[in-house]
Formats: structure tokens, sequence, C-alpha cells
């Protein structure tokens, strides 16, 4: 598979990762299903996983996702060292909310408690969750600065961030990546700039729910213009919106999720595929309803 860079100081990775969240949150299948679907992924060839700490049930149950990677990492026939985990900090789930906590004394401890459940010395690349209203942006990324220096992290990201954001950022620390959500129903990381922002400066864009999230991807086997260009190329029309994201840019890296081994593996088809220009376009101009 095609590899991209994440940015400096993060090992190159495939242009398709796994994104680790629908392993960990309601509806979530069992332990043993979930070490499945993650060695499915690895096997199909993907280098990169994504986590977090808050991908879990609640706040009794932080680090449900990377305990789960660290196990699938332990019980996978080939080497866990080629895989880059990338995590983040910065929200917590109180009774299952997901509220912001980017103070910088929370996120060296939520640091310290991934590193714990992942069972690693240091962390690949970890990212701030979310800039939090109430802790200046400095601080919270002042606390990953604090954590790059100590040797407990290799990179820091940033998630859910703006171009503004991300300049206030690069002036206190380098930043590697940066992970907002970008699909054909949601292109505010191309309208805005951040998509073009980070290929400039040579920073890793993860494109997060890439095939729309939990609810919206169920509308795309019925979508006229995804379900043709589909039909044609006999791949599933998930696969042709992958490849569409994967062609916004040249930086931009996809991590869509998945429940089943099924569809983990359908996602890596579209790192074979290069949509023509007329279907780009189709794709660009078609309209993607989110009722
Ligand atoms: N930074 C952030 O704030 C943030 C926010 C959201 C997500 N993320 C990250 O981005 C990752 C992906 O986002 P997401 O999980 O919200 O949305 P997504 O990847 O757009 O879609 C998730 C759902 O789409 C289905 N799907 C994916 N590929 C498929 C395929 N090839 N064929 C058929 N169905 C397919 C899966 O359904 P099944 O479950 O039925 O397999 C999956 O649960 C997350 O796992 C997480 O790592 C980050």
């Amino acid at each position: 598979m095609e590899l991209r860079s994440l940015g400096p100081g993060v090992p190159d990775v495939t242009c398709i990762g796994f994104g680790g969240m629908p392993l960990s949150i309601a509806d979530r299948p069992d332990v043993a299903e979930s070490v499945r679907v993650l060695h499915a992924a690895l096997d199909a060839g993907m280098t990169l996983i994504d986590s977090a700490d808050v991908y879990c049930l609640d706040d009794d149950d932080i680090g449900h996702n990377e305990r789960l990677i660290a196990r699938a990492l332990r019980e996978w026939s080939g080497d866990p060292d080629s895989i880059v985990v990338a995590t983040k900090g910065g929200l917590i789930r109180p009774g299952g909310r997901w509220e912001s906590d980017a103070r910088p004394d929370h996120l060296r401890s939520a640091c310290e408690a991934s590193l714990a459940a992942l069972g690693v010395e240091t962390i690949d690349l970890y990212q701030l969750h979310a800039p939090d209203s109430r802790v200046p942006l400095e601080d919270s990324v002042g606390a990953l600065a604090d954590l790059h220096v100590e040797g407990k992290i290799r990179a820091a990201g940033l998630s859910n961030v703006s171009v503004d954001e991300i300049r206030r950022a690069a002036a206190i620390m380098p930043v590697a990546s940066v992970q907002n959500r970008l699909s054909p129903f949601f292109r505010e990381a191309l309208d805005e700039g951040v998509v073009e922002h980070t290929k400039r400066e040579g920073m890793g864009f993860l494109a997060y729910s890439p095939v729309g999230g939990g609810r919206l991807n169920r509308k795309l086997p019925d979508h006229p213009v995804v379900s043709a260009i589909a039909r044609a190329r006999g791949i599933s029309a998930h696969a042709v919106v992958i490849a569409w994201v994967l062609g916004r840019a040249p930086n931009v890296i996809v991590i869509p999720g998945a429940r089943t081994v099924a569809h983990a593996i359908d996602s890596v088809v579209a790192a074979g595929v290069r949509l023509t220009q007329e279907e780009d376009r189709a794709i660009e101009l078609a309209e993607f309803s989110i009722a």
C-alpha cells in the first residue's frame, strides 16, 4: 500500500489507517471479535492505528481502545514495532458524555494512563483531541511540549483545529499532524484551508470519519453518483469515497473505522483506486445530504 508522511518525527504510514473508535464505543463487538478486526486490518497492510483514551463507554472505561490495541498487537503474528499507534488526550467521558479537559495537569495524567494502557514507554503520536475553550491553547500545547521533551511522546499532533490554532501551536512546538473531519458530507477542512495549510507546512492530515461516520456512511450504497462509480468499477461505495478523500491532497491519510473484518478489509481496496478526473469531479459536485 502507498506510504504517506504522517509528519516530521513519525515514520511514514500507509495512506489508509485503522480508526479504532467503533471497537470501543456503544454497540462495540466483544473483545475477541475486535481483536480479529484489528488483525484483519494489519494483515491487509495498514501500518497506522488511530486511538484515544476516550474511545470507551464512560469515565470508568477510559483506555478501553488502547488496551484492546495493545492486546491485538501482542497477539499479532506480524511485527508490532512496524505499526504506528496514534492516540489522543484532552477529552473526558463523565456519564458517557463527551466533554473537554485539556488542562495541562489532565493532559499529563491522561498521557501517563495512555502509556500504561498501550504498554509502551513512548507514544508514537500524541494528539490534542480538541482545544478546550476554558484553557488557553498555548497551555495545552505547552503540556504536550513538556511530554515531548521528557520522551513520553515521539511526536505531537492536533485535532479539531483551525488554521489559526495550528499556527499558534506550531509557534510552541513542532506539530507533526492534524486530524480533522473530512468526507464528501463534511468538507470544512478543505473549505477553511486546513488541508492546504498542513500540506504547505509538511504536516500529515488525518481525515477522520472519511465515509461520513457511523450513521451517514450507510447512505453511500444508495447515493446515485457514488453507487454508479462503484458499480462501474466493481468496488464498494465506501471504497469509492475513501479514494476520493485520499485524492484531496498528497498528505491526506484516511482512518476509516470498522466493527467487522469485512469492512476493515474492504476499505484497503481504496488504496489501489485512482479516480478519473470525471469521477472525482462528479463526487465533488454531487449533493451529500446529512439529513
Ligand atoms: N479526532 C476526532 O475528534 C475524531 C472524531 C471521530 C472519529 N475519529 C477517528 O476517525 C475514525 C473514523 O471515524 P468514524 O468511525 O467516526 O467514521 P467512519 O470511518 O466515517 O465510518 C465508520 C463506520 O463506517 C462503516 N464503514 C467504514 N468502512 C466501511 C467499508 N469499507 N464498508 C462498509 N462499511 C464501512 C463502519 O461500519 P461498521 O461499524 O458496521 O463496520 C464504521 O463503523 C474513528 O474510528 C476515530 O479513530 C476522530
